[in-house]
């Protein structure tokens, strides 16, 4: 199984638009097999796309909170978004780093609390030691609830152009991650490569850097373009 993450971030800014695309991409995917595509939106529009989900088509949510319920204000908690709908959760990615000042140890703590509401959490990191860091303390049986993305933050685009890591130091820190997962967990944990992927490169990050599948931000709001990068992996 292969898996397509679309990271729409802070995108679209209307719940039609967001319809619209997810209606698309769902009709764009219908008859492709062997890959499991989850759209993430804003919180806002994660109810109104329930309807959209299928097989093969499911929706995450972009972050969460480490509580269960309280007083948090303007926190997510994880059982609220399994109650929406939602199947999964990207954690840790940089941009919360970056501008939230997000560390390894929250990351950590908002992994079991989603793993405990039988959310799959696509967890982000730089790299293996980053990996390590969020993974301290973590129980075993979290792993069952895993999927690792590789994404180096120099590698993300930002206004559209393409800085993509090359297939092969993707493929040393994929193994290296792997390895990691595998030595915690005692089992084989799905690694996905994320930045700058699209249409054209997403085969080496698969092929060559033996990714599991990406996380796919700007390329994943044109749902043409996205439709034929899902081909891609699809086709395997
Ligand atoms: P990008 O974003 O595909 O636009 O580089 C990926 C991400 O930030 O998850």
């Amino acid at each position: 199984m292969r898996y397509i993450i679309a990271n729409w971030k802070m995108n679209p800014q209307s719940m039609g638009e967001a319809e619209t695309a997810t209606r698309q991409i769902a009709e764009g995917i219908e008859d492709l097999k062997e890959v499991e595509v989850v759209v993430c939106p804003p919180f806002p529009f994660l109810q109104s796309l329930t309807p959209f989900t299928k097989a093969n088509l499911s929706l995450g949510a972009q972050n969460a909170f480490w509580e269960g319920e309280g007083a948090f204000t303007g926190e997510v908690s994880p059982l609220l978004l399994k109650n929406l709908g939602c199947e999964y959760v990207i954690l840790g990615h940089s941009e919360r780093k970056k501008y939230l000042g997000e560390t390894s140890e929250m990351t950590g703590k908002k992994l079991v609390a989603a793993a405990k509401s039988q959310l799959r959490v696509i967890l982000c990191s730089e790299n293996s030691e980053e990996l390590a860091e969020i993974l301290k303390g973590v129980d075993k049986q979290v792993g069952s609830s895993l999927i690792a993305v590789y994404e180096p933050s120099f590698a993300i685009s930002s206004s559209g152009k393409s800085n993509a890591e090359s297939p092969a130091r993707a493929r040393e820190q994929i193994d290296s991650m792997r390895k990691l997962l595998e030595e915690t967990f005692g089992a084989a944990i799905p690694v996905l490569y994320g930045g700058s992927v699209d249409a054209t490169n997403i085969k080496g990050f698969l092929d060559e850097a033996g990714a599991d599948g990406a996380l796919v931000g700007h390329a994943s709001l044109d749902p043409a373009e996205f439709c034929s990068l899902v081909k891609e992996a699809s086709l395997r």
